[in-house]
């Protein structure tokens, strides 16, 4: 084992984008497990949307990151020294250790996993927090019927994909929002979709008009902005809109225009935000669920894995402007079952 420890901390706080300059990366020495706790070799980090807001200043669902401290994230690791009763050395784990190669911890929140079970970057994403958001925010609030219309966006990503996959296991006519041709055809080609609008390429409104001729039953929301308007034309009475990320808006200085709410009330439709951590109580369902559609094939899933701690910053800064293509994933070290 190395003797230092390599973290990336939160130099500044941007100002709209952030830059690599936001960050720094020191070294610090190998911390040792205390009492009670876990020292885990970091293998895979998690890069997701809402660490950008982790960057602000003002506190939003969750603290923010001081400055000069690790940047938060979701790990899968190895155990490497355990002071720890339910754990052992050598134990793979899905934990919270943040942005550094060597994390300490109590154990509390931390999942073994199990490789013969599915490969352990799935912890992070399709079988992680990504996942369950997309089956929780889908399921409990969509509440999704055969038959429906069930319309989302960022549709290529982690959640968007597992959203639309999910939906059409429930039987539902389901069509994506997604960046470019590539994406788009990789959600029709590959996840079963039945139809993606390029937002890039042509008017949301329009594009939805043409692909959702029964109207919208369910919007699943992950940006916000201008497709959250253009569906708002389009929705069914009674219909659902989960307010599950508005990535649209992370780097914006300033609020942009609302949406008209006029056919929220005209359709009695339901719009809900939601926070996934609130709903740790629907894992066990998820992970049973999830991990079957998994195995049998009908739950795919893109991994787009950056090497390096230091590939970090940049990746996180990519992700803000819809350069992943895939769950983004950062390899920190190396996977023993692989
Ligand atoms: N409520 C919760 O508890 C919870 C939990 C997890 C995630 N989320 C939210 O779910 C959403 C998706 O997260 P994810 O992990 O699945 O990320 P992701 O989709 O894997 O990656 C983010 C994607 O967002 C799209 N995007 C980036 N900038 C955009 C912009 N300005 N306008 C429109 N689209 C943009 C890009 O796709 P395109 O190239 O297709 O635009 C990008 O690839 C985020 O809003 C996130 O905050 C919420």
């Amino acid at each position: 084992m190395p003797l230092v420890n390599r973290q990336v901390v939160l130099k500044s706080r941007p100002g709209g984008a952030p830059t690599t300059a936001d960050f720094d990366i020191v070294e610090t020495p190998l911390p040792a497990p205390g009492d009670g706790e876990i020292l885990c070799r970091t293998i895979y980090l998690s890069l997701d949307p809402y660490m950008r807001g982790r960057m602000n200043e003002g506190r939003s669902y969750a603290a923010n990151v001081a400055l000069g401290q690790v940047m938060v994230g979701g790990t899968v690791g190895e155990v490497v020294e355990s002071k720890h009763p339910a754990f052992a050395k050598g134990d793979l784990v899905a934990g919270y250790d943040g942005w550094q190669a060597y994390g300490v911890s109590k154990g509390v929140g931390v999942r073994q996993l199990d490789p013969k079970r599915a490969p352990i970057s799935t912890a992070l994403g399709v079988l992680g927090m990504p996942g369950m958001t997309a089956y929780v925010g889908l399921l409990d609030i969509g509440r999704p019927k055969s038959g429906e219309t069930v319309v989302v966006s960022a549709a290529s990503g982690a959640v968007g994909s597992a959203v639309g996959q999910i939906a059409k296991i429930q039987g539902c006519r389901v069509v994506g929002v997604a960046g470019g041709h590539t994406k788009c055809g990789y959600v029709v080609d590959e996840l079963g979709f039945d139809a993606c609008v390029d937002y890039k390429a042509e008017d949301v409104f329009g594009g939805l008009s043409r692909t959702c001729p029964q109207g919208i039953d369910v919007y699943f929301d992950n940006v916000g902005g201008d497709v959250l308007k253009a569906v708002l034309r389009l929705i069914n009475v009674n219909a659902r809109i989960p307010l599950c990320g508005i990535i649209s808006q992370y780097n914006a200085t300033e609020l942009p225009p609302g949406p008209n709410w006029a056919p929220i009330l005209i359709n009695r439709a339901l719009i809900k935000g939601f926070i996934i951590s609130d709903h740790l109580d629907r894992m066990p369902d998820f992970l049973r669920d999830c991990g079957a559609w998994l195995r049998e094939g009908r739950l795919k899933y893109r991994e787009d894995v950056v090497a390096g701690l230091a590939a970090a910053p940049a990746a996180l800064i990519g992700l803000l402007e819809g350069r992943n293509f895939g769950k983004l994933l950062v390899s920190v070290s190396h996977d023993p079952t692989r």
